[in-house]
């Protein structure tokens, strides 16, 4: 197959204003000669994802991620190389053809044979007596006319093997059948057909093509066998990495910035009864990484919204953990009764469905307090306690407001003072604090020459804002030796931030600054930072960067040593040392 050749691939990029195709998917400011964005790449809150028009390239300062135009095309919207430069040359007016560059897509046969499979069950519902009992079946449920053409929903025969009749007289191969588990074969050598008297769920990947079926039982009779039988795995299904309805979904999701995320078929029927399209289902297994990892691609925002029985509550349980790895924000819709999304739908109404689902979202924390409060059994201290700490833990790192209403709740539930909890809770907080602490006067001595770089950054990030942007890059924004630096720091990151959205100049004025602190940042402030805003250069800066690696490294390395210490085996303690050596030979050098 030819390439494309370099010459094509230079004039695409350069008749492209990448700015403009970045801008059909990431809100962009402009800021001197760059513009800034939220990254699409990974989740942040404030800007740190740049294009730069003259260079024609985008960069991350945070993820790391960087291209062009192309790359931007292909990793947003999931196409190949070929498909980006295409949509590009399109849209540049550029007139070449470019199939030749195209690869058939090896499992197109099977794509084609699944289409053929799904038109059968579709036809099979629309036009046959069978199909007039199963539609009485589906508008029982709700499920109009409309929402069987939209959904692709069809009806497996009541026969042995009227599909594989149908197809094989079509010219299709058994073999290619047997292939895609519509059809088995049976001990004296007869094929049949999987699916029979089944209402059929086609499954449709991200791209459009139909890779397997699922087919509910629907009659009254039919009391003994699986609700729903699925395609096995095949060459092109495998259930654990598609999302029912995805394909439907996608430029909803878009659209609107998020993903709600059922277990069932009919509860993503039910959501798009209730005007909310941005559905899909995970098909009843537990989430996968797989599945997250598509979901990714799309958005960072998901509403969990599983069936509210315990089963339902474990699975979210797991799903928010995975999300939580890939750094995506969850919302956790929990149907009251019980019931499933669908089951809600009927029992109120659809318009009550969306309502719940948009208004009545909880967080996390949230969502953790009632899970653990239903679990614990309140006779007995010890489960108290243990449920006290679990809730200490989910709100420590939060503002104070979402601290004192959960200590109020916390309070309440488990029956004691409300100062008690608060107690509790700071002696709790400070004891894991003072923890930190112990080990880092072991290896560094208060206010040595790290806690003095971290203050002096402090005047680099009021100087601008690439310094914050290049700090965070190299260290994310979680690592700090001493509080009050982190929350002046986070102070300035704000301002800049707000700065940046209203492209002011990216200094910050230190008169203006002052007034937003608080008495305890003010008095640090001018203790340690003010009228140190001279001399500013990037050298000095590059070495006070090292300085703040230098001290990760060495509590790394003493976190190791503990662990090395505390280890139960001998082999975890070899492998933890081994470790060690690799990583921190310097370091041990230096001492000696
Ligand atoms: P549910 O039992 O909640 O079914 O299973 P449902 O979607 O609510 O369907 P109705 O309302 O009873 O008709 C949730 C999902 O788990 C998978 C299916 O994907 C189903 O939609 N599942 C369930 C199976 O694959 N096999 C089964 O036997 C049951
Ligand atoms: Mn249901």
């Amino acid at each position: 197959m030819p390439r494309i050749s370099d010459e094509v691939i230079k004039e695409v990029l350069q008749k492209t204003d990448i700015v403009d195709i970045i801008s059909e998917k990431v809100s962009l400011s402009k800021k001197g000669k760059s513009y800034f964005g939220l990254c699409p790449f990974h989740n942040e809150k404030t800007p740190s994802f740049s294009v730069e028009p003259e260079r024609k390239i985008y960069t991350c300062f945070s993820c790391g991620e960087k291209g062009n135009a192309i790359t931007f095309k292909q990793k947003t919207e999931n196409i190949t190389f070929v498909e980006a430069v295409e949509d590009l040359a399109l849209k540049a007016n550029i007139n070449l053809d470019f199939s030749s560059y195209k690869k058939e897509n090896p499992n197109k046969k099977y794509y084609e044979i699944n289409k053929d499979a799904e038109n059968f069950y579709k036809l099979f519902l629309t036009s046959t007596k069978q199909g007039t009992v199963a539609k009485k079946y589906l508008y029982n449920r709700g499920i109009t006319d409309q929402i069987i053409n939209d959904f692709n929903i069809g009806l497996s025969p009541n026969d042995y093997d009227v599909l594989y009749k149908t197809l094989s007289n079509k010219g299709i191969l058994v073999s290619d059948l047997h292939d895609l588990g519509l059809v088995k074969q049976s001990k004296t050598q007869s094929f049949y057909d999987l699916f029979r008297e089944r209402i059929i769920f086609p499954i449709i990947d991200e791209r459009g093509n139909t890779v397997g079926f699922s087919g509910r039982s629907y009659l009254e009779t039919d009391k003994e066998s699986p609700k729903y039988i699925n395609s096995p795995q095949t060459i092109i299904f495998t259930k654990s990495k598609v999302l029912y309805n995805l394909n439907n979904a996608i430029n909803e999701i878009k659209k609107n910035n998020r993903v709600v995320l059922f277990e069932g078929y009919l509860d993503v029927i039910a959501a798009y009864r209730a005007n909310i399209k941005e559905s899909v289902a995970s098909m009843g297994t537990s989430l996968t990484l797989e599945q997250v990892k598509i979901i990714k691609k799309y958005t960072n925002n998901v509403t969990i919204c599983y069936d509210g029985d315990p089963a339902g509550i474990e699975a979210t349980t797991r799903a928010i953990k995975l999300f939580e790895n890939e750094r995506i924000q969850v919302k956790i819709v929990l149907l009251p009764d019980n019931l499933d999304p669908d089951d809600y739908l009927t029992k109120y109404s659809a318009a009550k469905l969306n309502t719940f689902i948009n208004e009545k979202w909880i967080d996390k924390i949230e969502f953790s307090y009632l899970k653990n409060n239903m679990d614990i059994d309140f006779s007995k201290m010890l489960d108290i306690e243990h449920f006290k700490k679990i809730i200490f833990d989910l709100i420590k790192n939060t503002s104070n407001t979402i601290i004192e209403s959960y200590i109020k709740r916390l309070a309440t539930d488990i029956n004691v003072s409300e100062v008690s909890v608060r107690q509790d809770f700071y002696q709790y907080t400070k004891k894991n604090i003072q923890n930190i602490g112990e080990r880092y006067k072991r290896i560094v001595p208060i206010d040595s020459k790290y806690l003095f770089a971290e203050r002096r950054l402090l005047s680099y990030f009021l100087s601008d804002v690439k310094y914050i942007l290049k700090y965070n890059a190299e260290f994310g924004e979680i690592f700090y030796i001493d509080s009050m630096t982190r929350d002046i720091k986070h102070i300035i990151e704000d301002r800049h931030y707000k700065n940046l959205e209203n492209n002011i100049d990216s200094e910050i004025s230190e008169d203006e600054f002052v007034k937003i602190l608080n008495p305890d940042q003010l008095r640090f402030y001018n203790s340690k930072v003010k009228n140190k805003m001279i001399d500013l250069l990037d050298k000095e800066y590059d070495d006070l960067i090292s300085a703040i690696q230098e001290y990760i490294n060495s509590h790394l390395q003493l976190e190791i040593e503990e662990k090395i210490k505390t280890a139960p085996t001998i082999i975890e303690k070899i492998k933890l040392a081994k470790y060690r050596d690799i990583n921190f030979k310097e370091a041990k050098h230096g001492k000696g």
